[in-house]
């Protein structure tokens, strides 16, 4: 048997296609959020693997979703490289800064990460025993931009601006940073291979700030990088790229960059992913997210509307972006079982 995911990943179209979504274990859920209390706080939980393998499985319990994602998160690889992390309820995460010669000089090598990653090796090796034998196990990093973006600047930020002053001010430091996270990401992802990934995503949230040349530069060749390496070291292993926002740029960035399947947010129309992004093969998307707060009829619809726009070729069904912690869990209920029992 062959998993669900995996076969549209290979290129097959299914009448029915694999379900999950991004965030799926998450704040949203009464039982994530009474596992996150027992660890005491959202980090803790990430580097407990008996617990992050908890929470991923919430959700496959619940709903039975054709994937599960590794619970741990994307900030995770700065603070194996030695930068300082922590999360402020209610306004998302800090972390110390890398501004100058010096902020990146303190950081520690690629290879030396993964004492700090071990214990999210560990659940990816508990999940790969787990989970039904139908479920498939994706393992993640964010994208060198992201995570440069969060180092930069500290926090998240609204427009990118301190990383791309620092990109624009002083590209041989930027840079420098950049093929750090290229090595530190490609060492990452290898071990969770290793550990029993079955397909990887790279995030890339923060692409669509990225404009002509810079998404070469900044997007598709880290990404591309990062891939050609991981292939090369296992050669079977899918990847999915998230270049999220890219708009135009989503077009051929697959093939560009090497990915089995490109994941799209709720910026563009299905119909159009359609035309222009599932002719060159697997497509991953594109609900809104809103639908899982707003739900009613116009969730069933949407959702309907997607799964028949990309019907013609190999479709993952997920949403335009994580679901949000305001979400109602029946509207997940509602949104699989439309998918699932169409007519
Ligand atoms: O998708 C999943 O279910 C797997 C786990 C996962 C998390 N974060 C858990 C998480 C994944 C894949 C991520 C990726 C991630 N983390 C991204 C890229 C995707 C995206 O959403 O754009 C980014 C930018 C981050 C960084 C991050 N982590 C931020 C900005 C925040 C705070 C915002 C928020 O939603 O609270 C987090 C926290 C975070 N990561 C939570 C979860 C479940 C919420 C923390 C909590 O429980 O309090």
């Amino acid at each position: 048997m062959t998993k669900k995911i995996l076969k549209a990943l290979a290129g097959e179209k299914q009448k029915i296609p694999p379900i999950w979504m991004m965030r799926q274990a998450g704040r949203y859920l009464p039982e994530y959020r009474e596992t996150r209390a027992q660890a005491g706080d959202f980090l803790s939980l990430c580097y407990n693997s008996e617990l992050a393998a908890e929470v991923t499985l919430q959700p496959i319990r619940r709903y039975g979703f054709d994937a599960a994602i590794l619970f741990a998160d994307i900030l995770l690889l700065p603070q194996a490289l030695g930068a300082d992390l922590w999360f402020v309820t209610g306004e998302g995460p800090r972390l110390s800064t890398v501004q100058t010669k010096l902020d990146f000089a303190n950081l520690r090598k690629p290879e030396e990460i993964n004492e700090t990653l071990a214990p999210v090796y560990e659940t990816v090796k508990i999940l790969s025993k787990e989970l039904p034998r139908e479920t498939t196990l994706i393992g993640f990093a964010g994208a060198p931009w992201t995570v440069a973006t969060y180092m930069v600047a500290g926090r998240g930020t609204p427009d990118q601006a301190p990383a791309h002053l620092l990109k624009n001010d002083n590209p041989e430091l930027f840079d420098n940073l950049m093929n750090l996270l290229v090595e530190g990401t490609i060492e990452y992802l290898s071990h969770q291979i290793n550990a029993g990934a079955e397909v990887i995503k790279i995030f890339d949230s923060w692409a669509g700030s990225l404009k002509g040349n810079d998404f070469d530069k900044y997007a598709l060749e880290p990404c591309k990088k990062i891939i050609s390496a991981l292939k090369g070291k296992h050669p079977n292993i899918p990847i999915i790229a998230f270049p999220r926002q890219a708009g135009d740029r989503y077009i051929g960035f697959a093939k560009q960059a090497g990915a089995d399947c490109v994941a799209l947010d709720e910026s563009v129309s299905a119909e159009w992913i359609s035309q222009n992004i599932q002719v060159d093969g697997c497509v991953q998307g594109n609900l809104a997210s809103s639908h899982m707060v707003s739900g009613g009829s116009v969730l069933i619809d949407e959702t309907k509307r997607v799964v028949k726009a990309l019907s013609n070729g190999p479709h993952i069904f997920n949403l335009g972006h994580g679901i949000t912690p305001e979400a109602d869990p029946k509207n997940v209920q509602i949104m699989i079982d439309t998918i699932r029992n169409a007519e």
